[in-house]
C-alpha cells in the first residue's frame, strides 16, 4: 500500500535532495535524523550501524546516532532528546516490542515521523510511525525449520533453541515461526529454549550450562549466528564436533557464519540483511518531502547451506 505521511510543519520545509554530499546552495536545508539504535550486541548490529552512518555521511545529513546499550529506556531517552534538538525524522530500531506508544505519541505531537527499522512495535495506534522496514522474523523461523525437517533424520530429534533478548521482535517471531512447522513433526522435539541476549559470549556460556545438562542434543536453534558461533566454541571445549554431532541452525548469514559453514561447522543459515541505509534514507526523504512510499518494506531472505554457501561467500558484505 502506498502512504503518505502528512506533518504539516514538515510540509513547509524546502525539498530534500538525495546524493547531495552535504554541500548546497542556502535553498537546501540539510536533513537532521535521528536513530535510535539496540547496541551493539552482534555482528550484524555493527554491520547495520556501519550501514546506516556510511549512508548518512554519503548523502551529507546531519545524523544523530544514539546507542540504546541494550536498554529500553535509553532509546526513549534518546527519541526524547531527538524531539528536543527539532530532528527532521527519527530513525528507531526498537529492542523490545512494547511499551513505545507514549514517546512516539511525544514524537507525533512534535510532527517528527518516526521510521521503524529491522523491528516492529506492537501499538494501539499504527499512525505512531510512518513506515516499517525489515525482514520478515517469523518466516525466517519458519525458514529454519523447514530446512531441518528436511535434512535431519531420526525418530526423536532434539533440540535446544538459543533465544534473543526476551521480547525483542526476533525472538519472538523466530521462535513462532519454527514451533509452527516442528509442531506439526512429532518426531522433533524441542528440549530447552532459553535466551542469550544474540550475544556471542552468552551463546557460549548458555551451551556450556546445556551440554551438562542434556547427554543427548541433536540440533541446536539459535536465534543469531552470534550465539551459534558461542555454541560451538562450547560444544568443541566438550569434545563434540559442531555440524557433525550436533547440527546447528542460525539465523543472519554474517561472513564469519558463512566460513562456519564451508569448514562444515554450521549446517544451515537464513540471511537477514542489517544493510539498510541506502533503503532507511531513501524512505525519510520521501517521507518528509511528501512522497508516496510503501508503508511496509519486507526483505526477501535466503537460505544458506553446504550446497551454496561457497559460491555465495565472496560476494557477502557483512
Ligand atoms: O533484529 C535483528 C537481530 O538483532 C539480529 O538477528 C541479531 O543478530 C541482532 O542482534
Amino acid at each position: 500500500m502506498l502512504t503518505r505521511f502528512v506533518a504539516p510543519s514538515l510540509m513547509l520545509a524546502s525539498v530534500f535532495l538525495s546524493g547531495c554530499g552535504g554541500g548546497g546552495d542556502s535553498a537546501e536545508k540539510k536533513l537532521k535524523i535521528g536513530f535510535a539504535q539496540v547496541g551493539a550486541e552482534s555482528v550484524w548490529r555493527t554491520a547495520n550501524t556501519d550501514s546506516m552512518q556510511r549512508e548518512a555521511a554519503k548523502r551529507g545529513v546531519d545524523f544523530k546516532f544514539s546507542s540504546g546499550e541494550g536498554k529500553q529506556e535509553n532509546q526513549i531517552r534518546a527519541i526524547r532528546s531527538f524531539v528536543a534538538q527539532g530532528v527532521d525524522l527519527i530513525i528507531l530500531s526498537p529492542i523490545v516490542e512494547t511499551g513505545w506508544d507514549p514517546v512516539l505519541k511525544e514524537a507525533k505531537r512534535a510532527g517528527i515521523p518516526v521510521l521503524l527499522m529491522d523491528r516492529e512495535i506492537e501499538t494501539s495506534d499504527e499512525s505512531l510511525y510512518a513506515a516499517f522496514i525489515g525482514s520478515d522474523f517469523v518466516e525466517e523461523g519458519r525458514l529454519a525449520a523447514r530446512w531441518m525437517v528436511e535434512n535431519v533424520k531420526g525418530d526423536n530429534v532434539k533440540i535446544v533453541e538459543l533465544e534473543g533478548t526476551p521480547g525483542s521482535a526476533p525472538a519472538i517471531d523466530r521462535q513462532t515461526g519454527f514451533r509452527e512447522i516442528v509442531d506439526k513433526h512429532s518426531n522433533f522435539k524441542i528440549i530447552e529454549s532459553q535466551s542469550a541476549n544474540f550475544r556471542r559470549s552468552d551463546g557460549k556460556d548458555l551451551m556450556e550450562s546445556l551440554l551438562k545438562l542434556h547427554s543427548e542434543i541433536d540440533v541446536v536453534y539459535a536465534h543469531n549466528d552470534d550465539m551459534a558461533l558461542g555454541a560451538i566454541q562450547a560444544i568443541e571445549a566438550a569434545g563434540l564436533k559442531p555440524g557433525k554431532d550436533i547440527v546447528i541452525i542460525s539465523i543472519d548469514a554474517i561472513k564469519e557464519a558463512f566460513e562456519a559453514v564451508v569448514a562444515g561447522k554450521i549446517n544451515c543459515i537464513v540471511e537477514c540483511t542489517p544493510l539498510f541505509g541506502p533503503l532507511a534514507f531513501d524512505m525519510a526523504e520521501k517521507i518528509l518531502n511528501g512522497e508516496p512510499y510503501e508503508r511496509r518494506v519486507v526483505m526477501k531472505d535466503k537460505v544458506f547451506d553446504q550446497t551454496n554457501a561457497a559460491a555465495a561467500i565472496d560476494s557477502r558484505m557483512y
